[in-house]
């Protein structure tokens, strides 16, 4: 994912000044300024677009499909009628994710049914500005992903960590444990050196996620009894098992010094990576 489209539709010229209550006080070029910043920090590079008019979207989204290898849309109203918009976005064949400023789901009738959001990967609303950053990680991850799909069994641990530990500059530490009896032993990381290298089932936040089955975000790991620390930088943790049917063969665990760095849209692409991992694992 080395380029991206960011769309604004219909009176998002307007942010800062219509309805401030709903939207937020940022303005449009801040708002944009924002997010060229937060892509590029992800080295993805941005062409910025916004259009009240409908047929002028299309024509930006087809004049950039081979530049662009993802899509962030905010169609404004265009979102709840636009079947022209919805056929360019499948035409395209570019990931795209749906993005609102407000929550869709708590205001008029009307707003909530999107007739994109079928072709889209992702929706998401109600975060602001924040909202446009989970589109590019998201869109980031699935190329993550669809790198994954493409190795082999015998490099696909060494690859996964390098691949997530580059892409994400908020992931400090990512790591791989492999399950081995009782304990969840570290298998390949990188990131600086963690006294964890075995941890028992139950233990900390990954022996958490490996009885419970399940992903673990912990926002805050400082108010997190079961955390073990690995670094006093460490802010907040991911864990992710590794399952083949019901059995936990390791799990990722990803550590990042900012507060609340993790979000659902991290959680999916990591249960996306997960799944492709254990498919090739021997069990
Ligand atoms: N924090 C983990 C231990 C592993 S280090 O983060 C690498 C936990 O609480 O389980």
């Amino acid at each position: 994912m080395r380029n991206i489209i960011v769309i604004n539709g219909p009176n998002l010229n307007l942010l800062g000044e219509r309805e401030p209550e709903v939207y937020g006080t940022m303005t449009l070029p801040e708002l944009e300024a924002a997010v060229t910043s937060f892509a590029s920090a992800m080295d993805v590079g941005v062409r910025l677009f916004q259009s009240n008019h409908e047929g002028s979207i299309i024509d930006f989204i087809q004049e950039n499909r081979h530049w662009a290898e993802g899509v962030v849309l905010n169609s404004g109203a265009l979102t709840h009628y636009s079947y022209a918009l919805r056929d360019v976005i499948s035409a395209v064949k570019l990931p795209a994710i749906e993005v609102h400023l407000s929550n869709i789901h708590q205001r008029e009738e009307f707003r909530r049914r999107s007739v994109i959001k079928e072709v889209c990967a992702k929706q998401i609303f109600g975060l602001g500005l924040r909202g446009y950053f989970h589109a590019i990680e998201y869109l980031v991850g699935l190329d993550v992903v669809k790198q994954l799909q493409r190795v082999g069994k015998e490099q696909i641990l060494t690859k996964a960590v390098a691949l997530l530990k580059a892409r994400y500059p908020k992931y400090t530490w990512v790591g791989i444990y492999l399950a081995e009896g009782e304990d969840l032993v570290l298998h390949n990381f990188l990131g600086k050196p963690s006294p964890h290298t075995r941890i028992p089932i139950g233990k900390g936040i990954c022996g958490a996620a490996a009885s419970a089955k399940q992903s673990i975000i912990v926002p805050d790991v400082n108010a997190d009894a079961r955390y073990l620390a690995c670094s006093i930088e460490t802010q907040s943790e991911i864990v992710v098992p590794i399952m083949k049917g019901a059995r936990v063969l390791g799990e990722v665990d990803i550590d990042s010094d900012q507060k609340e760095a993790f979000h659902d849209g991290d959680q999916e692409i990591l249960e996306r990576c997960a799944a492709i991992i254990a498919e090739v694992m021997p069990s």
